[in-house]
């Protein structure tokens, strides 16, 4: 089970800057992100919050079931030690995914405080980037 957490702002997808998360709605892109899932025989369980503790909570409780996880803290990835430090409790893969191209936005964008402790980073792919995290987790988990 691959745990998707999205922090936020990201359930505001379709109504934010169109130009560079594109129009996908948050559920259009979870559904996407399940399908996805099923095509490479993974199965994923969707989560958004714009409470920082929420999301806390919900990693440390992923981290005792989740084979994998992808996650995308929104402007948390920027500055958010306590979202860094839980991450650093998964034993599982983790993936950073940003929609945008954060390297090359503003620059207190450019920075992660989480990518010390993730296994793998994708940016500037839209929404594309969840499938190709998918993918990542894929190939990490098969071979153990
Ligand atoms: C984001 C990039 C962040 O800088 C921003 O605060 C977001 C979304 C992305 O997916 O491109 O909310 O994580």
């Amino acid at each position: 089970m691959i745990a998707v957490l999205n922090g936020a702002n990201l359930n505001m997808l379709g109504r934010r800057d169109l130009t560079q998360y594109g129009s996908l709605t948050l559920s259009e892109l979870e559904s996407r992100v399940y399908a996805w899932a099923g095509e490479i025989n993974l199965t994923a369980r969707c989560f958004q919050t714009n409470h920082e503790g929420a999301l806390i909570d919900h990693i440390h409780e992923a981290a005792g079931w989740a084979t994998g996880m992808i996650v995308n803290p929104g402007a948390w990835t920027h500055y958010s030690y306590a979202i860094r430090d839980a991450l650093e409790i998964v034993a599982a893969p983790v993936v950073e995914v940003h929609l945008s191209d954060i390297a090359t936005r503003e620059e207190w964008r450019r920075q992660s405080v989480i990518r010390d402790v993730v296994d793998h980073a994708i940016a500037g792919e839209g929404p594309d980037g969840y499938r190709l995290a998918l993918e990542w987790l894929r190939g990490t988990l098969a071979h153990g």
